[in-house]
């Protein structure tokens, strides 16, 4: 397709690359405002207690300060995405360490961080729930003693610390056992951890005269983080305007307000403008970090490899609050399934309250963690049946026209060339080439998130376009993305269009930059929006060219007709004088993904909409010793649709592995009796550029019916395969086999899962 078009297609520079190569891009956390105090959130030191006393007098007579606010001093009110249960400051009960209790404003932050000193509170602790098993315990104590009460959107399943339990019945697992030649039966755990973006979450708020507050925030959702401050400032979301300077990474770390309300109340105390800004401690204590789970496995098979059916339990620790909790057990449920044909399923997701801090979504949420345990337990499998495992996933993958594990039709499904093109470039049929050194396939299947994109379209006087978008730019060139695709629709260049984004004000509503919908939506959307100019460029250029409309097209940057043509900017300028501008809006939202109801439960997110397929296969070696994996080679085949700037859609697939690695071998929030452990960059321990392999990206273009070109999401997908592939690798090379991440060398040198909960 490619080959057709002069823009998509194209790995052409990305729109904001200048200012972020030159350092003169302007970040949240870079921003600032005349006057502007500093603001610092005071934070719960007690997984669960009673705060019997809190006393912010001695904090708000220090020199500097200029509020100090708490519970008693903000609306009552609780607010979340699926379960209102989060109250800005705890008001008498916390629930975790870090739980915000109080918070100042100060006109430097020395001062700030002294009235901190100077709070005093005064706890009387509670049993505490500090992992999975305490919180499932019959009889186990609540974090929430109200649950019941809390507002909450009504398929949710509830019941006690279960703040959702969503499920997948397809056929009869009981059939499928006794179908089955082999049932196998494993239990996987995996590690709390964090995004990692390199820009903490920052907020600058300031309110005008006439009771309306402007934020300028680093959030991936401006209108959701609207949404939610109206709720939380009991204001009306007119009143809230959110702007978003250039974001720092979010990896859906980002997704919830994190800061912004507080920049808002404290503002709306002092009077004059606030910025909040996490510290990595923060990062690591009180942020929305991806969920550690433990998962239940029973798969039954024939001899000769054919799934014949698959009971599947994981519970995610979603720390004191619902958050994303709800939603992320409900995505689990089709990572679990796999993607494959297996007749009877029975799948559950849990979201389980624990006193820890409230995770959230972190790319490819659930993805990982599922999974690890459905592709791990292939290749246990494989080797127990004496199969190949490459073989054994190509006797079970889904293939176009396949149902889905609640009936989506699929389409599109270019898993099968995906995993022979990684297996190939691995080297396969060489699967242990030398001693300490193995092999390891993962394959995997990720939505594109729907949800409705609007874009303003205008053309300028002298020819160049302005696209106005409520979508962000979260550092993955999707903006780009989109623009290549408005670029394509008009004839003109890529370098003609600038973007306006992310303003609840000023630009149409977009559901955000998640879900690996942002180049697919608002691509969508500007080719509505070019469709729209078309028509009014062609009705006005008609009759100046002698031709019929249905004559004209748009090629240059020009309409041409049979006998002539004439340029965008003279059309634009015409238009301005005498029809107020040559401006579209266009929009989308993804089309429904037919399921069968009858299949789900408590399921909040039932089908994956233009689902991308994908394969990694990874090449490594164990040292005996140390128990280090050096990794020689690692190659991701995506499928992803069509590739609308392979660059970036490459770079995707580089951070999505570099990630994964990072949550594979190294990373966790290491929690003990309710505290982190290694709350500091030094201790939780990312990978750096020293430590990420070169990532060989296998492009596979399987066109979907919806997406801009065929395009799919593209951002999430690489983050999945990670743990699955490298623990398959591992116990090719040295015969051990991780059920737990991360998959530190001690684990692999003990050749047992020590220390997982
Ligand atoms: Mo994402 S985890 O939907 O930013």
């Amino acid at each position: 397709m490619s080959g057709a078009t002069r823009v998509v297609g194209h790995s052409l520079p990305r729109l904001d690359a200048p200012g972020k190569v030159t350092g003169s891009a302007v970040y949240a956390a870079d921003f600032a405002l005349p006057g502007m105090l500093y603001g610092k959130v005071f934070r719960s030191r007690e997984p669960h207690a009673r705060l019997v006393r809190l006393d912010t007098s001695r904090a708000a007579a220090i020199a500097g300060v200029r509020a100090v606010i708490a519970a008693a001093d903000v609306p009552d009110v609780r607010y979340g995405a699926a379960v209102k249960d989060e109250p800005v400051f705890a008001p008498d009960i916390v629930r975790y360490v870090g739980q915000p209790v109080a918070a100042v404003a100060a006109v430097t932050l020395e001062a700030a961080e002294a009235a901190l000193a100077a709070i005093e509170a005064v706890y009387e602790p509670l049993a505490p729930v500090l992992d999975l098993a305490a919180a499932l315990a019959p009889g186990a104590p609540l974090v929430h003693e109200g649950w019941q009460a809390y507002t909450a959107i009504p398929i949710l399943q509830r019941d006690g610390n279960v703040c959702n339990r969503a499920r997948i019945v397809v056929g009869d697992v009981e059939r499928g056992w006794a179908e089955a030649d082999r049932v196998f039966e494993h239990r996987f755990t995996t590690a709390m951890v964090h995004q990692g973006y390199t820009e903490p979450r920052a907020a600058v708020a300031a309110w005008d005269s006439s009771g309306q507050v402007t934020v300028w925030s680093n959030t991936q959702l401006p209108f959701d983080v609207q949404a939610t401050l109206a709720d939380i400032l009991a204001i009306a979301p007119s009143k809230i305007r959110v702007i978003v300077p250039g974001v720092g990474g979010g990896f859906g770390g980002k997704l919830r307000v994190g800061v912004e309300h507080f920049a808002a109340l404290l503002a709306r105390k002092a009077g004059r403008p606030v910025k909040v800004m996490t510290t990595s401690e923060e990062e690591l204590t009180a942020a929305y970090p991806r969920q550690g789970t433990v998962i239940e496995l029973k798969t039954g098979v024939t001899r000769d490899g054919r799934l014949t059916a698959r009971q599947g339990r994981i519970y995610f620790d979603t720390g004191a609050f619902a958050g994303s909790g709800p939603g992320v057990a409900s995505v689990a449920t089709l990572v679990l399934a796999g993607p494959y044909r297996t007749p009877n399923l029975h799948l559950e997701g849990y979201a389980v309250y624990t006193n820890k801090t409230n995770c959230g979504s972190y790319r490819a949420p659930s993805g990982p963690q599922a999974n690890f345990a459905v592709e791990s337990q292939m290749d246990i499998i494989a080797d127990a049946l004496g199969i190949d495992p490459l073989e054994l996933r190509l006797r079970n993958i889904v293939r176009e026209g396949d149902e889905g594990p609640t009936g989506q039709v699929l389409s599109a499904v270019g898993l099968e060339e995906c995993l022979r093109r990684a297996a190939e470039a691995i080297g396969w049929r060489d699967r242990r080439p030398g001693p300490g050194r193995g092999k390891g396939l993962a394959i995997g299947w990720w939505t594109t998130t729907g949800g409705s994109s609007g874009v303003y379209v205008k053309i300028n006087p002298d020819g160049t376009v302005a696209l106005n978008t409520g979508a962000v730019e979260i550092g993955t060139a999707a903006l780009t993305g989109a623009a290549q695709v408005l670029a394509e629709a008009l004839g003109v260049d890529l370098t003609d269009i600038t973007v306006v984004s992310g303003d609840t004000f000023a630009t149409p509503f977009d559901f955000g930059a998640q879900g690996s919908r942002t180049a697919f939506a608002v691509g969508n959307a500007c080719r509505a929006a070019a469709a729209e100019l078309q028509r009014k460029l062609f009705a006005q250029a008609a009759a100046q060219l002698g031709a019929a409309e249905e004559t004209l097209e748009l090629r240059d940057k020009h309409v041409v007709g049979p006998n002539g043509r004439i340029s965008l900017a003279e059309l634009a300028r015409q238009s301005q004088l005498a029809g107020g501008g040559m401006i579209a809006h266009g929009t989308f939202i993804a089309p429904g993904t037919a399921y069968d109801t009858k299949r789900v439960e408590g399921h909040v997110y039932p089908a994956f909409h233009s689902p991308s397929f994908h394969a990694h296969a990874v090449d490594l070696s164990v040292d005996g010793e140390t128990g280090e994996v050096t990794i020689h080679k690692y190659v991701v085949a995506q499928d992803v649709g069509f590739a609308l700037n392979p660059t970036y859609v490459e770079g995707q697939i580089e951070g999505g592995v570099a990630q994964g690695l990072g949550q594979t071998l190294s990373e966790e929030i290491v929690y003990r009796d309710g505290r982190v452990l290694n709350a500091n960059l030094t201790d939780y321990k990312m990978p750096t550029t020293l430590d990420v392999p070169r990532v060989e990206s296998i492009l596979v273009e399987h066109p979907g019916r919806v997406g801009p070109f065929g395009a799919k999401g593209v951002g999430e997908p690489p983050n999945v395969e990670p743990p699955a592939a490298v623990a398959n690798a591992i116990a090719a090379a040295v015969g051990t086999r991780i059920t737990s991440l991360p998959i530190t060398a001690e684990k692999i040198v003990l050749g047992q899962n020590g220390g997982a909960r």
